[in-house]
Parts: C-alpha cells; structure tokens; sequence
C-alpha cells in the first residue's frame, strides 16, 4: 500500500469532524453540551461513548475505549490505520492518490494446484456452453434474461455428463489427488466421478478471488437437487463464504450499503438493471462469520431474500445476527412474494431497483414479521406480542425510530406508554463497572504514580510545561509515562501547540493511547494548563527520588568494607538525609 505523508494524514484528521465521521456509522445524541452514543465496542444500553467537538477525540466511560477519528475508524471497522486514513479521507472526500484496494494476500503455495485445477475446470466449463449439450444451457440462460456480457462477467459454464471432466483435467496433468481435494470429483464403489455434470455452473471466489468451487444448477426440472454446491473442502466452507465478494468490495464501500440476497440468479438480476453491490449468501442461513465478513464491507445492509414465508424468516435472522454486530439493518420492500429474479422479469428493471432504493427500517419489517404470528384479538396473544416488539425494540439504537415505533404499539394494542415501558428490562448495574474500578485505581494511588500522571496531564496541556519538565526533571520512572515523555519530545520538536487528537497518532501502542485518555478525561486531574501543579508533582517527584537513593545507600553502606569509601557515602548520606529534611 502507498505510503501517506505525515501532513497529509494531520490535514485530514483536522478537516474530518470526528461527530461526523462517527454520526455515519452511529446515531449521535446532543446532550446537553455534549455529544453521545451507544458504544458500540461492549455490549451497551444507553449512550455511554462520548464525543469531544473541542478535543476531536470520542472516549466510552464504560469500556474505556477512545481515541481519535482514525481510531474510531480503525477500531470499528477491524481494518489498519492506513486503511482507516484512506477510509476518512474518502468520507470528507479529500484528494488522496492512494487506493483502498486491499492489499493483495500472497497466495498460499499450499492451495496453488487446487486453484489451478479449480481455474482449468472453470475455463472447460464455458468452453463446454459452445458444445452441442450446453447450447441448450445457454439458451436456458438467455431464456432466463442473462446477457451474453453477464456470462462472460460471472464465468457461467456447463459441466457435460460424468467422467468428460476427468478426463480432460487427466489429459491436462492434474492428478487425482487435486480433483478429490477440490470435490470435483469422489471416489465411489465404480471408481472416479465428477460431482457435477449436465448441470449449469457457477464458479464461486474466497473473498480474494480465489476460486474455491462451483455452485451448479440442475436442467431437469424432476431433480429434486436444484442446487448442488461444493462440499465442504480445504479451500470451501460454505458458512464462511459469500459470493460474488471479490467483485462487489469496491462497490459496497463506495456505496457504503451491501444488498444481501440468496442465491446467484438473484445477484445476476440485480447486476442487469446496474446495481453492483450484491453479494449472496447462497441459501437462506446466513452465518454469524458470513454476517462479519459482510461487516467488512459497510455497516448498513438491505436484506434482499424471498417474499416467501422461508425467505422472512431467513430475513429475521440474519437481521437479527447483524443487528447484535452495530450493523444498521434495511429490509427490502418486497410485497410481490417473488424473489428479485423474478421481480425483474415479471415487473421488470424499476420494480428492482424500487425495493432496494425505498427499503423498509428493521422495525418497519419486524412489525409486519410478527404481527402475523399473533392473534391482536386475543389479550394473551397480544400481551406476548406486545413483550416481544418491545424487545425489538429496545434493540434500535436510533431513539426517534424507537418513539415512533413504540407509539404505533400503543395505538395498535391499547396498551399505554407506562404499561410499555414497564416491560424494558432494567438495565443490570453491575459492581464491576470498568469506570469505577478505573477510578478507584486512580485514587488509590501511590502519591509516585499520581504525581506521574499529573505532570504528563500537565505536558499534555502545553509545550511551555514539556520544556520546564526537560529542564528541571527530563525523565519519569513509570515505563508508560516514560513512554509517553520520549513520544512528546518529538511531537513538541515538530509542532508547536497540542492537538491531541494529533499526538494520539504518534503513539502505536494501543495502551499508551488508552492511558493518556484516561489522564485527560479524568477529574481527578487539572485539565488546563498549571504551573503550580507542575512544580508541585515534579517536586514530589523528586523527593521521591531522593528517598530511594537514600535506601539504596543505606543498603549499600552495609556491605562496604573500604573505610575510604564508606566515609564517602555517609557524607552522602548526611547530604541527602539533609535534603529530603530540607524539602519537607
Ligand atoms: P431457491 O429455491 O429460492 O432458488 O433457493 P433460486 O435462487 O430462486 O433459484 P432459481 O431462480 O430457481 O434458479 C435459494 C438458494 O438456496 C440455495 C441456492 O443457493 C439458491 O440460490 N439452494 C436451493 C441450494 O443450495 N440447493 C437447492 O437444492 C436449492
Ligand atoms: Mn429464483
């Protein structure tokens, strides 16, 4: 990946507004002066991340964790920081002649014959759609309104009757053994057979493209085996893969929206009326790996799967697994039953696109989902239904969708807006509260430590006090706080005032940032710059320093034998006992 400039990456840390970076990925509430939301690194309930405007920085006072708008970034997305540059950099659309192309995995040599087979078998399979046999199956295609461009894009082939496979890939040298570990073929009481034949294929990638297997389609409408997949191999598991990833990436990011849908005929609708990023979970489970892996490519997800009764609830759990991930989660507005192949072709191209572009909230689609499992009639029905939307609920980060939807339940059920409340479990105080452990760490500390702390809150806060510290005291026993001096020393050497928003970004260990947040947020530290403060911590800094030099002498001086030597140190010894005297 390119390298970015120092500059560069400061210039877009100061022209991103961290509540705006932020506010695209949660929703922000104004309290007060001060801007809050749901913490979405632990499992929270009420707004406990707080956003600094002044400092561009955002802390949990739950979790602890906090930083600045790359770390938020960086954090949130699971990517590196450079990654995170280029991803803010692109939200506030700065030029920036770097590409967030991931950077390319190097192969694993490992899998080298099982891709090439896998590539081989792909090339002969859309060979085979020119052949006597599969020119039927590209009839079937175009019958089915897929382009001749569209099956050139997704490799769409035909795999003839068994044994033509393997004998062609024998012929081409590959042995065996790779047919069977890419389950193109299984070893069976008569001997070798491929596993898909007089099917159409679809090859199917690794999220870096890499081809993995086939999903295939069956041409005889009595086989009961529509779909036949790849099992289970070193390079497939179905649970972890999605296809069509490696294409869609840069769309959904540039799109910062993923459209979810089941199966290949309903991503290729999608493609022919120009909407590119789709990825299919191939089949109706989508699993939690599946759901992270989507995660990857933006929060916000339109779920896009059957109007049929398997398809809803294939919809409420894949919802409800993206949900529990921060994800924002659109359902499309499918009220046709049919599934977007079908869409396209019964309706055409505008319906399409329609479901996706007017898609419905979570709630909007959990409301119509339930509501027709209970009875409204009946007040036990309703009284579970009634639990169960404010579950749904309360799980909606966005509190003026939570209003509305709470008010449609009052108007729906009878039921009045005390009664509801009532039913949101309490949210559980537990005595472990990371913050109050924090604090009790701080005001349990040893006088040393706190006097460590003060003066690097104090360094924080002004370059003046970084050059009364270099002058009079220059270094601080604790590892961290040192760190933290050596660090300053060269962010004040090239800047002249503190953004701390900046600093943060000069310190790669993650708990040396998380140390100067906890210092800069806390009362129990002066929070503007004090000389006062300063002298007096150093002071005590000192004294403390003095202190163990007069331990280390006093153990020292029993051991001395040389009479010369030990009149030497009880001089010294005098003098620094005179000091510590002196200083009290
Ligand atoms: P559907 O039965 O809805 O198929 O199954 P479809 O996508 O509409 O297929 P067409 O339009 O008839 O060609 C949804 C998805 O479930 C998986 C496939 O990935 C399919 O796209 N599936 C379905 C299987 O893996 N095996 C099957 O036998 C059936
Ligand atoms: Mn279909």
């Amino acid at each position: 990946m390119a390298f970015i400039k120092e500059e560069q990456i400061q210039e877009i840390r100061r022209r991103a507004k961290i509540e705006e970076i932020i506010g695209q990925y949660l929703p922000i509430e104004k309290k007060g002066r001060s801007l809050k939301c749901i913490c979405p690194f632990h499992d929270d309930h009420s707004p406990s991340l707080s956003i600094s405007t002044d400092k561009q920085i955002f802390k949990c006072f739950v979790c602890g964790t906090g930083g600045n708008v790359f770390q938020f970034v960086e954090k949130y997305e699971k990517i590196s920081f450079q990654e995170a540059v280029i991803k803010v950099a692109q939200m506030i659309h700065y030029p920036l002649d770097v590409e967030l192309e991931p950077s390319k995995k190097p192969v694993n040599s490992k899998y080298l014959p099982l891709y090439q087979v896998l590539n081989e078998s792909i090339a002969y399979s859309q060979f085979q759609l020119d052949s006597v046999d599969g020119i039927q199956v590209k009839e079937y295609l175009h019958k089915r309104g897929i382009t001749d461009d569209q099956i050139t894009k997704f490799q769409l082939g035909y795999l003839p009757r068994t044994h033509r496979l393997h004998e062609f890939l024998s012929k081409k040298g590959f042995s065996d053994e790779v047919m069977i570990r890419t389950n193109l073929a299984v070893v069976n009481e008569y001997g070798l057979h491929d596993v898909m034949s007089s099917r159409l294929t679809i090859p199917i990638h690794d999220i870096d493209g890499n081809p993995v297997g086939f999903t295939a389609r069956t041409m005889d409408p009595r086989d009961d085996r529509k779909y036949i997949n790849t099992s289970e191999t070193e390079i497939y598991s179905k649970g972890k893969l999605i296809y069509n990833y490696h294409r869609a990436r840069q769309e959904c990011k540039r799109q910062q929206e993923t459209i979810v849908v089941e199966g290949p005929m309903d991503l290729f609708a999608f493609d022919k009326a120009g909407i590119h990023h789709v990825v299919a979970t191939l089949g109706t489970a989508c699993t939690t790996e599946q759901m992270q892996l989507i995660k990857k490519l933006s929060m916000k997800i339109i779920l896009c799967y059957d109007g049929d009764m398997a398809g809803q609830h294939a919809i409420y759990k894949a919802g409800k697994i993206a949900l529990s991930m921060g994800m924002t989660v659109f359902v499309a507005n499918n009220k046709t039953g049919k599934d977007p192949d079908e869409i396209i072709n019964m309706y055409g191209k505008d319906e399409l696109i329609m479901i996706v572009k007017k898609p419905m909230v979570w709630l909007e689609f959990v409301h119509q989902y339930h509501l027709t499992h209970y009875d409204l009639n009946n007040y036990n029905s309703k009284r579970e239904y009634v639990s169960i939307m404010m579950n749904e609920i309360q799980m909606i980060q966005d509190t003026f969708d939570r209003d509305y939807f709470m008010n449609q339940l009052v108007q729906e059920t009878g039921f009045d807006f005390i009664q509801l409340k009532s039913l949101i479990p309490q949210e559980k105080k537990s005595l472990n509260h990371p913050t109050l452990i924090k604090r009790s760490r701080f005001s349990q500390m040893d006088g040393e430590r706190k006097a460590q702390y003060e003066i690097v809150s104090q360094l924080l806060l002004s370059q003046e006090a970084y050059r009364r510290f270099k002058d009079e005291l220059g270094f601080l026993v604790d590892d961290d706080c040192q760190a933290i001096v050596i660090e300053l020393m060269e962010y004040y050497r090239t800047h002249q005032t503190m953004e701390l928003a900046d600093f943060l970004n000069c310190l790669e260990e993650e708990r040396l940032q998380q140390l100067i947040l906890d210092i800069t947020e806390s009362e129990l530290f002066v929070q503007e710059p004090n000389m006062d403060v300063l002298l007096g911590a150093m002071q005590k800094m000192k004294d403390c320093l003095v202190r163990r030099q007069v331990e280390q002498l006093k153990r020292e001086m029993h051991t001395i034998q040389d009479p010369v030597l030990k009149t030497k140190m009880v001089e010294q010894y005098i003098q620094l006992l005179k000091k510590t005297k002196k200083e009290k």
